[in-house]
């Protein structure tokens, strides 16, 4: 079944608790946490002091996606605070191999993101060191943004070449655009604003869950 992993980049940064909680409540398997560094992204967002508030209420794993330079200097940081899932972008600089190799060791689920016009080719030595690949379906940064209807090949492309991990997307997932990525091999469908918006977030989760 797919797994759902709302972003609390859509929640009301005045009521974060509730609006996790919300989603949580509405049965989420994982709760999607972004970091972003005003550098990588033209954007900020949440740090390690959210992801450890959230662990202590959070009953399901945390999925943190690291939108940032130089992560190598906070990997353990996100992990000491619970992080069960850490992603590093494949377009940044240095050793990528290393802190992957970091991520597992530690006993998290070691991700690679690729933005919509990364070829997986260019991951290629490093895709047996994860256990998730993340094909950004927008550009990294905000969400509210449409789906890129060309990194559906990519997933596919994937599966194609027998790759046994998480396929993750993130960006313009809706109800209705979920079931063509779930056919090309999807397993975690993050969905910021697609979720947030709905007033009947439990139902919503249901027929998500339903498609397969
Ligand atoms: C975008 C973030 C996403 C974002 C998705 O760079 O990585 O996690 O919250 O939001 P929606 O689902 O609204 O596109
Ligand atoms: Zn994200």
């Amino acid at each position: 079944m797919i797994k759902i992993a709302p972003s609390i980049l859509a929640a009301d940064p005045l009521n974060l608790e509730r609006d996790a909680r919300r989603m949580m409540d509405a049965g989420c398997d994982w709760l999607h946490v972004d970091v972003m560094d005003a550098h990588f992204v033209p954007n900020m967002a949440f740090t390690m002091d959210t992801v450890r508030r959230l662990k202590e209420i959070a009953s399901m794993p945390l999925d943190v996606h690291l939108m940032m330079d130089n992560p190598e200097n906070y990997l353990d940081l996100f992990l000491d605070a619970g992080a069960n899932c850490l992603t590093v972008h494949a377009e940044i600089e240095g050793d990528l191999q290393a802190m992957l190799r970091e991520i597992r060791r530690r006993g998290a689920l070691a991700g690679l993101a690729l933005k919509p016009g990364t070829g997986i080719w260019t991951a290629e030595k490093l895709i047996p060191e994860t256990d998730m690949i993340l094909t950004m379906t927008v550009e990294p940064g905000f969400g509210g943004q449409p789906l890129n209807r060309s990194v559906i090949r990519k997933i596919a492309a994937l599966r194609e070449r027998g790759y046994k991990g998480e396929i993750e997307a993130d960006g313009g997932i809706r109800e209705d655009n979920l079931q063509e990525l779930i056919d090309a091999g999807l397993s975690v469908a993050v969905m910021g604003t697609g979720l947030y918006r709905t007033d009947d977030a439990p139902g919503m989760m249901a027929r998500l869950h339903a498609l397969g």
